[in-house]
């Protein structure tokens, strides 16, 4: 990712408006892989609008499946369970959930692929998935510490009984996809619970699957058939900007559309806890995930403590909730976070850096950080990292600093949220 682009942001008075949000990023990338490998068109409606699942639907492309795109609007010709073996490399470019999730469909092929990505992507651990991908049968080449490019050679897959050594929604997908390819059932234990939209996704494809607390497993040889559907609001990307409000007691926010399932919608718990008044209305099931609207107005932030489980729930919203600490009455701590060393930047690093830049007192741990409350920080040039999260995060930092700053590298936002700082910009009172 080009660190090219800065942004200039303004200290801000209040957030006030109505937005709704692109489709949600890790139920848009299972989808459109669904909608590969099942039988008839599927027609997606708010198709995440980031880099990351344009990278999926390249990849799709590459191998075979037409899939045709107008702005928001996605169709997909499924080819059913087979794909055709590509003619040069899959690129991933930045994202962690094509390379996982896509290699547990290409380990049921009958050709190789090879699987590559940005200098980030290079980077991050993909053991996790080789490993129990290679137990069903399926040979996977990586560099030698087991990061990318990927070179796997599929097989006829067995089912294998796994527990996940690290609680990742991304392997357990890669390892349910796999498990259609699979002779048996393969049983999938995790060790906390992850989001379940792999397999909320698989049933609204007409996947037969059993689950019992944190435990799923799945039968090989079954066919999908594909769906239409509206992707539901992305909550990650929503965090930005309900943190935002947080900020001003006299924010009002309407959010319509939005992803409210309870796996992802911890934040909103967390968020309550913290100081926000929040409603929740108009709630409908739309292939199995639960969606509405969400109202939130601003109140006086408190303090927290992040750990366990509800670190796992939180992971993705962990860098702008740490963004905002230094204005919270107690400060947060966040703890057993150790994953966030290895997501697009070390997101520890990343936000220790960029809070001590902006004149934040902030203790970094292996696994987390603690930052005091009742902190004044000031303006700063930052960098995203080339990471969105980090860019998006401090984009809400600096709404309450005193001066301007300057995020420098803010075009990493593209993975996830192309739109973010045009809708800041419009929600935003100075
Ligand atoms: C995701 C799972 C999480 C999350 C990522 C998306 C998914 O990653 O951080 O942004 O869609 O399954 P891990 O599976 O590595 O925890």
């Amino acid at each position: 990712m080009p660190h090219e682009t800065s942004v200039i942001i303004h200290p801000a008075k209040n957030l006030n408006g109505s937005v709704r949000l692109p489709g949600d990023k890790s139920i848009s990338h299972r989808y459109a892989m669904l909608g590969a490998i099942a039988e008839g068109t599927t027609k997606l409606e708010n198709f995440s609008t980031g880099a990351d699942c344009a990278s999926t639907l390249a990849c799709l492309r590459s191998l075979g499946v037409e899939c045709e795109r107008n702005g928001a609007s996605v169709a997909i010709h499924g080819r059913g369970a087979k794909l055709r073996a590509p003619g040069a490399p899959l690129n991933c470019g930045n994202s962690g959930s094509t390379i996982r999730m896509l290699s547990g469909i290409l380990a049921g092929q009958v050709f190789t692929s090879e699987l590559m990505g940005d200098e980030s992507l290079s980077r991050r651990p993909m053991g996790r998935i080789i490993k129990p991908l290679e137990l069903m049968g399926a040979r996977i080449g990586s560099s030698d510490d087991s990061r990318p490019p990927l070179r796997i050679t599929g097989a006829q897959l067995k089912a294998i009984d796994y527990k996940l050594p690290v609680a990742s929604a991304q392997v357990k997908t890669c390892l349910l996809f796999a498990g259609l390819y699979a002779d048996g059932t393969t049983r999938i234990e995790e060790p906390i619970q992850t989001r379940d939209h792999g397999e909320l996704a698989l049933q609204a494809f007409g996947g037969q699957l059993e689950r019992r607390m944190r435990e799923v497993s799945i039968s090989g040889g079954q066919k999908l058939r594909a769906i239409e559907a509206t992707v539901p609001g992305d909550i990650s990307s929503a965090a930005f900007f309900l943190c935002a409000a947080g900020l001003f007691p006299d924010s009002q926010l309407i959010i319509p559309g939005l992803l409210l399932n309870p796996t992802r919608a911890r934040l909103l718990d967390f968020l309550i806890g913290l100081g926000l008044r929040l409603t929740m209305g108009d709630l409908q099931e739309q292939h199995g995930e639960l969606v509405g609207t969400l109202q939130v107005q601003g109140g006086q932030l408190k303090g927290a403590r992040i750990s366990g489980g509800d670190t796992t729930a939180l992971i993705d919203e962990i860098p702008v909730l740490a963004a905002i600490a230094p204005y919270t009455a107690d400060g947060i701590e966040i703890r057993d976070a150790q994953e966030l060393r290895v997501k697009e930047s070390d997101r520890i690093a990343s936000v220790a850096t960029n809070l001590r830049l902006m004149g934040a007192d902030v203790e970094e741990f292996a696994d987390g950080l603690r930052i005091p409350g009742m902190q004044k920080l000031h303006g700063a040039a930052i960098d995203s990292f080339g990471d969105h999260r980090i860019a998006m995060a401090f984009a809400v930092a600096a709404l309450r600093a005193d001066g301007e700053t300057q995020i420098k590298g803010a075009d990493a936002a593209v993975i996830s949220y192309p739109e973010f700082f045009d809708v800041l910009d419009s929600l935003l009172q100075k």
